[in-house]
């Protein structure tokens, strides 16, 4: 049993969409005491049948991470907050500027201020992503690469990133903020493509559809599976450093096309196309990614440990099993 989470009290905001709510799962099963707050916004991954098998061990209640008073309330008592809520879509982002700042940086700076007015003792972790580097130069991808987000996504991500190091430095939170790359597994929303894209496709293939590949799909990836996310979390809320921003990522080199080919491999139907990039895809296109994790290795150990292609097999074992819940 993992001693820094058994009998802890924790959030999870966004904590019924895909990476929250199998951190929930991890969490009840190392004995913790779980509550989630989900604002179950329509074009996110907030799916109560995400809480399957634990829906009695998880105080779940709706709401927004934009209502202060509701966030004083729920982050009092708390020993560990898991920051998952977020506009996800790069793509909306564009079209949505205000929104994504209100969730992505707003809603953000309404939990710290909870956190530092009902909570200041909790450990914090925030969900950033890969797209705070903007345009990569270098791979693999340190740190200390520079941050030119190239969507509103990426530019608040990094906001919400510099919110909660202030709130480390300022008010002595203990805050780490992870970068995420292209997550993938079970529980990953599949009622659109404007992000999560694994989860996309493998609908695309169990219905037998053709994949739209833009470009040669030479571009490389960093799709991490989801319990090696998790597991970086855990680790991270053990011995991560406050203030700090930590990348994750598996070392395995994917191009897109690969990954496709794995998709279709393991479903046994669907087709793949290339087609030319459109316009606006191309503005935001970051060029490979691959991230650099000896930062996190050097204070946890971790690791990725499960390879693309175990990862799409259970995945795709999953929404055979359970995909009336998913589209
Ligand atoms: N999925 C990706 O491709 C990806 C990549 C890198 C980083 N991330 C980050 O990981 C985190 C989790 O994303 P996910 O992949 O699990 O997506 P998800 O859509 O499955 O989960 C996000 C959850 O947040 C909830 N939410 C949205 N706005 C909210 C609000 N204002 N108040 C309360 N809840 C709200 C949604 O209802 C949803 O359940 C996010 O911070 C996201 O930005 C995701």
């Amino acid at each position: 049993m993992n001693s820094t989470v058994a009998n802890k009290n924790i959030l999870i905001t966004g904590g019924a969409g895909f990476i929250g709510s199998t951190l929930a799962h991890a969490l009840v099963s190392q004995g913790a005491t779980v509550t989630v707050v989900d604002a179950m916004l329509p074009l996110y991954g907030g799916n109560k049948f995400n809480l399957h098998g634990i829906e009695d061990n998880v105080e779940f209640v709706e709401g927004d991470i934009r209502d202060a008073q509701l966030m004083d309330t729920l982050v009092a008592g708390k020993d560990i907050i898991y920051n998952m809520a977020a506009q996800v879509s790069y793509i909306d982002s564009k079209d949505e500027p205000f929104l994504d700042l209100d969730i992505n940086g707003k809603g953000h700076l309404t939990v710290l201020e909870a956190v530092r007015k009902y909570a200041p003792g909790a450990k914090v972790l925030f969900s950033s992503s890969r797209l705070a580097y903007g345009k990569i130069r270098t791979t693999p991808v340190r740190e200390d690469h520079p941050t030119e987000p190239l969507s509103m996504y990426g530019i608040h991500k990094l906001l919400g990133e510099k919110y909660y190091k202030y709130y480390a430095e300022t008010f002595g939170i203990h805050t780490i903020s992870v970068r995420i790359p292209n997550p993938y597994g079970p529980r990953q929303q599949m009622k659109h493509s404007k992000y999560s894209i694994v989860g996309w496709f493998v609908r695309q293939a169990m219905e037998g559809n053709t994949i739209q590949i833009f470009g040669d799909g030479s571009q490389e990836r960093d799709y991490l599976y989801i319990d090696d996310i998790v597991d970086a979390f855990l680790q991270l809320t053990e011995k991560g450093k406050s203030g700090e921003v930590y990348n994750i990522g598996t070392h395995e080199r994917v191009r897109f096309v690969d990954m496709v080919d794995a998709v279709v491999a393991e479903v046994g139907s669907g087709t793949k196309k290339h087609t030319p990039w459109p316009k606006n895809y191309e503005k935001n296109e970051t060029g490979n990614y691959i991230a650099d994790t000896s930062k996190i290795e050097a204070i946890t150990g971790w690791q990725a440990a499960v390879p693309l292609k175990d990862g799409v097999k259970r995945m795709v074992e999953y929404y055979r099993k359970n995909k009336q819940h998913y589209w």
